[in-house]
């Protein structure tokens, strides 16, 4: 396995392995990885990839002024371990200044899909996303892209640019991965100490509470996300939103059908928590 830091160098490896005839896997991250990253991996290779591609790099375009750019946990020596242990070919990690040279002014943005949840209380976050995705498949050329569906709003605006921009591009939606109580798996757990680790748990048991009324016959989506908040509220100190949005387009329903996506944010101190169930499709054990 090989850590490039130069875009130049990772497009002429990936400019060989596609001259090769190999079909290129990709899998972009911050870094900080744990299985829910490395579950990505693998389902790049069950989707035939060949050579699998791993970015880490902690995209200062996504972060806003009130977030948590500068403690972003870097962890690349143990990274670079785990992606060789699930067979990553090359690990692209660039720093900001090749990403962004003076002078970089351009965006790709994807309207109407950025602009509920997530895009309301994280502005710009979604371009940021969309920026540094569309360089990042300039660069390796993928044959398939594997995202989590954790960031469920990423996963479908990501989608959504493939399609509009055209890029021959595969993009594949991973489920959630989460610790065997439920609490999905993110690179800000490490922030938590034991006893809000034990206070996060609210957000997979409001989760639960909501699925398991749907599953009783529940319809109405403010019935439903006020059992979701009923456990999120006592153990958070704010919640951003708990939220019924229709699967595909993530506006607002007046009724639920077959599905809908229920979705979290909130904070615990300055750590926030994102999770997302997809009622009437899964269930969290
Ligand atoms: P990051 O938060 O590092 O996540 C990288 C990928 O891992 C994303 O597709 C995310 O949805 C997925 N992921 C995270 N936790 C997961 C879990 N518990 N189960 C399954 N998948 C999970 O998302 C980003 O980085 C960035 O926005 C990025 C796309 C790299 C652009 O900068």
């Amino acid at each position: 396995m090989d850590i490039l830091h130069e875009p130049s160098a990772l497009r002429a490896r990936c400019d060989a392995f596609r001259s090769e005839g190999q079909r290129i896997g990709f899998v972009p991250t911050m870094g900080a990885l744990h299985e829910g990253h490395l579950t990505l991996i693998d389902e790049a290779r069950k989707q035939g990839a060949t050579r699998i591609v791993v970015s880490i790099f902690v995209n200062p375009l996504q972060f806003g002024p009130r977030d948590d750019y500068s403690r972003y946990p870097g962890t690349l020596p143990e990274d670079a371990e785990a992606c060789a242990s699930r067979g990553v070919d090359v690990i692209f990690a660039p720093d900001r200044d090749a990403m962004y040279p003076d002078g970089f002014v351009s965006q790709v943005r994807v309207a109407k899909l950025t602009e509920t949840l997530e895009g309301v209380f994280r502005p710009g976050h979604f371009d940021g996303v969309t920026t540094v995705v569309s360089k990042l498949f300039h660069l390796v050329g993928p044959a398939v892209a594997i995202f989590g569906r954790k960031d469920y709003q990423q996963w479908k605006v990501l989608e959504r640019m493939v399609r509009d921009l055209d890029m021959p591009i595969q993009v594949v939606g991973m489920r959630t991965v989460r610790d065997e109580d439920g609490l999905a798996k993110s690179s800000r757990n490490r922030y938590l100490s034991e006893a809000d680790r034990a206070r996060a748990l609210a957000i997979s048991a409001g989760l639960r509470a909501a699925s398991r009324a749907f599953k009783e016959g529940e319809r109405d989506p403010a019935s439903l996300e006020r059992l979701a908040r009923a456990h999120i509220e006592p153990a958070f100190d704010t919640i951003d939103y708990v939220a019924i949005a229709d699967a595909d387009t993530l506006q607002p329903i007046e009724r639920v059908h077959e599905r809908a996506l229920l979705v979290v944010a909130a904070r615990i101190g300055s750590t926030r928590l994102i999770d997302n169930l997809v009622l009437g499709e899964e269930v969290i054990p």
